[in-house]
């Protein structure tokens, strides 16, 4: 046990293993997403969150660079937005019927990110992503989708992406048992930032394809920004064949900059999701465009429903994200800074342990991951997906778990930094994780 978090703990009454089992009893796996229990070597059960800080059950506090998978821009525990959510609570949280709220949530989402004009609210990624792609196929009259590898659009049958690389050079086959077995037929999928790939599937089934949908920044296979025009490209060859553009902005949306990735490389989409820093952690997505584009939705021919979508909770966490997000100009700037500064230090660190690692940042998202060997340059067309070394990245994560610092043990996750985590906070994980990338002892060794 490390004296950083040793001082820190209170009488231990139950640990992080014993809490684990006990829900596992009950919850299956242990947690309510496959995804999540995969990627947890070493149990750690949260009692409480705020800044970028976790407490877990044993009352040992930890430095948090994954917070939540992204959505807490201003650190956990917002005053500004929780206060807000909280004053709704008791005025009004779930009746099903609109409120001034509603306006209120669209218009800021419209005044950030301009090509979302009309919107409609759900209550994930995965259920925006559903209805924006039947929203496509009603336009188009059309049924194929386009993605790209190593893209994540939420755990929809139609949409879920292929699960290892070995499957197939070009279609997406059924990911997992259980899943209907022609559910995938219609979803095409190609290396990301390889133009001449889209182009020539395009040609080939140009006239069959209702959508093609990207994250405009790579974030759920490490970090891959866009290659240079490549987007400008992807919305050139959809405009030819009459696909759909669909930017899957669910984590870049209002993180990379405040009108998202299509602000900061200059392209816009005929659709958008946003969801993560929408709703400041409250569970809450949206997807638009134009007042053209939403119309079959308004005219009832295209379908979209959810009980709690757009519930008055969910409002009132959009309007205080955002109308902070509008009150601090600088804080792109900011973070961008943080995020320099974190890039730096951990290549100066990497270079110094000889240990080949990926790094890779698009503002306040950085993926960090220990490689089994070299990979392509960053952007670099046809980027071939990363190689990472899990069993040496996991085994990092928890020697630095063990010393105070959470980050993913899944190095496809990203970091997301936010307001909170201040250079002083940052140096000190950085030097536990840089120190523990050149004494590779076993997780668990005292010190
Ligand atoms: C880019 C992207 N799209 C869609 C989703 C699915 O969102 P949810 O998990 O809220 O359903 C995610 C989840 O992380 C995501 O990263």
């Amino acid at each position: 046990m490390s004296t950083l978090i040793a001082n820190k703990r209170l009488p231990a009454e139950v640990t992080n293993h014993q809490a684990l089992e006990r829900i596992r009893a009950v919850v299956a796996g242990g947690g309510s997403s496959n995804m999540r229990n995969l990627g947890v070597p070493r149990p750690l059960v949260v009692s409480a969150a705020r800044g970028c800080h976790i407490t877990d059950v044993e009352g040992a506090e930890l430095i948090d660079l994954n917070m939540g998978y992204g959505p807490h821009i201003f650190g956990y525990n917002d005053q500004d937005v929780l206060g807000r959510i909280a004053a709704q609570m008791q005025r009004a949280h779930m009746t099903g019927l609109p409120s001034d709220l509603d306006a209120h949530a669209a218009e800021l989402i419209g005044t950030l990110v301009r090509s979302m004009e009309q919107v409609r609210f759900a209550n994930s990624g995965t259920e925006a992503v559903a209805s924006t792609l039947r929203l496509a196929r009603a336009t188009t009259g059309r049924n194929h989708v386009v993605t790209f590898e190593g893209h994540y659009h939420g755990w929809s049958e139609t949409i879920i992406r292929k699960v290892a690389p070995e499957l197939g050079p070009r279609e997406v086959r059924p990911g997992a048992p259980g899943m209907i077995p022609e559910a995938l037929r219609y979803t095409l999928q190609v290396p990301w930032n390889d133009a001449e790939a889209l182009e020539e599937l395009l040609n080939r089934t140009g006239r069959t394809v209702a959508a093609v949908i990207l994250e405009p920044v790579l974030a759920n296979d490490g970090v891959s920004a866009p290659a240079d025009g490549f987007l400008k490209r992807v919305r050139e060859l959809t405009t030819r064949h009459g696909a759909l553009l669909i930017f899957d902005e669910v984590i870049s949306g209002f993180r990379v900059a405040a009108g998202g990735a299509q602000a900061r490389y200059g392209v816009s989409p005929d659709l958008t999701v946003v969801s993560k820093v929408l709703g400041g952690g409250f569970p809450v997505a949206a997807f638009g465009g134009s007042r053209q584009m939403m119309a079959p939705l308004a005219r009832n021919e295209a379908l979209h429903a959810g009980v709690y979508a757009g519930n008055h909770l969910a409002m009132s966490a959009v309007t205080a994200s955002l109308e902070k997000i509008l009150a601090n100009p600088s804080l792109y700037e900011s973070l961008e800074q943080i995020g320099q500064h974190v890039e730096q230090r951990l290549r100066d660190g990497a270079a110094r342990s000889s240990t080949d690692v990926t790094i890779e940042r698009v503002g306040s998202i950085v993926g960090f991951g220990l490689l089994e060997d070299g990979l392509g340059q960053p952007g670099e067309a046809g980027r071939p997906r990363p190689r990472f070394a899990m069993q040496a990245h996991r085994d990092l994560q928890m020697r630095c778990q063990d010393r105070g610092v959470y980050f993913h043990p899944n190095p496809r996750e990203p970091w997301f930094l936010s307001t909170a985590h201040t250079r002083p906070i940052l140096d000190k994980a950085i030097d536990v994780i840089v120190d523990e990338l050149r004494n590779k002892r076993p997780a668990g060794t005292a010190r």
